[in-house]
């Protein structure tokens, strides 16, 4: 494929010269694929949301390499600096309060007091962050309200020619966003992913809870609908509709050939990394509808069930 170029020296630079000029590439993460423009570039940051035809009060996430560039522009505290020992590189985000002075392009952060901040884990991302003198805005490299992509060839399914250069790092080996933190106020998560609160809650050493279940929305990014392939869904399902594709999970299923098994060893992790991917599977093979098995709301398959629901609206 003529726009996804692999991981190397010559080809880490080129992404540099092109991210110089405020132009939008896409790049890997553990989570899933992203597009990104220097977060310090109004240019850059417009241009973003133009190509995922986002709206402009839902913020972006901005993502470091390190603390270094990071001091200058987030004020953070003894809690942050807990989980970023513990979990940074990896899929958390962090909601911060922003410096003043901060470099970050007020459209970044749709105008907030606060930004979002993670370090990624990908490699090649990392060794793209750590050529930068400037942080990378990096939403989802889906389309506003889709399904998030976890491979080159889903972003080139996206986006097809707009998106010139994409960056391999794989398939994302999580699947699923970050998990995101409010750490500018009393600890929150405002959105489960892989790190759930229980794990953070150790760090912290006290109860954080899923902001899930409450009316609040916090994050621009709760709106309602999100993450959906654009078919109706039904979930905890005991068995598919007329005509319907039946997402299951476990081994006690005879698989029929509108059936998409999510982890035949009922392994949450195997779940999460194949949600999107099975989503944009029948989205292709034209289904009408998806039925979807109950799933254990635990670990990461709180974050699982978080996205079906949301996709389900
Ligand atoms: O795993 C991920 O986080 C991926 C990869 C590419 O890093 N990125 C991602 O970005 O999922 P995006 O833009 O699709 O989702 C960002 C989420 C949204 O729900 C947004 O509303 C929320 O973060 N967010 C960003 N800035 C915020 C802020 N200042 N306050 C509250 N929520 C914020
Ligand atoms: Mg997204």
């Amino acid at each position: 494929m003529k726009n996804i170029y692999k991981n190397s020296f010559y080809n880490l630079n080129k992404a540099k010269k092109i991210l110089e000029k405020n132009k939008i590439i896409a790049v890997p993460t553990e989570t899933v694929y992203g597009l990104a423009g220097n977060a310090y570039s109004n240019k850059s940051v417009k241009r973003i949301y133009n190509l995922k035809k986002r709206p402009k009060k839902n913020p972006l996430i901005v993502h470091y390499y390190n603390l270094d560039l990071l001091k200058k522009d987030a004020k953070y505290d003894k809690n942050f600096l807990k989980l970023y020992k513990k979990f940074s590189p990896g899929p958390l985000t962090y909601i911060l309060k922003k410096r003043k002075n901060s470099k970050i392009s007020k459209f970044a952060n749709a105008k907030l007091k606060t930004i979002a901040v993670r370090f990624p884990k990908n490699k090649a991302i990392r060794s793209l962050l750590k050529k930068l003198s400037f942080p990378l805005a990096i939403p989802s490299a889906n389309i506003s309200t889709g399904v998030s992509p976890t491979e080159p060839l889903d972003v080139v399914d996206e986006f097809k020619n707009k998106v010139k250069f994409i960056l391999n790092g794989g398939k994302s080996i999580i699947g699923l966003e970050s998990t995101v933190i409010n750490l500018s106020n009393k600890p929150r998560i405002l959105r489960p992913g892989a790190i759930s609160n229980i794990q953070i809650g150790k760090i912290l050493k006290k109860k954080v809870s899923n902001i899930a279940g409450s009316k609040l929305i916090v994050s621009p990014g709760m709106l309602k609908r999100h993450y959906s392939p654009g078919i109706p869904m039904k979930l905890n399902s005991k068995k598919a509709d007329y005509k319907a594709a039946f997402i299951v999970f476990g081994k006690k299923y005879k698989m029929k050939k509108n059936m998409f098994n999510l982890s035949k060893n009922s392994n949450l992790k195997e779940a999460a990394k194949n949600l999107y991917k099975v989503l944009r599977k029948i989205k292709k093979l034209k289904y009408k509808k998806i039925n979807v098995v109950k799933i254990p709301n635990k670990n990461i398959g709180i974050a699982i069930n978080d996205r079906l629901k949301k996709a389900s609206k």
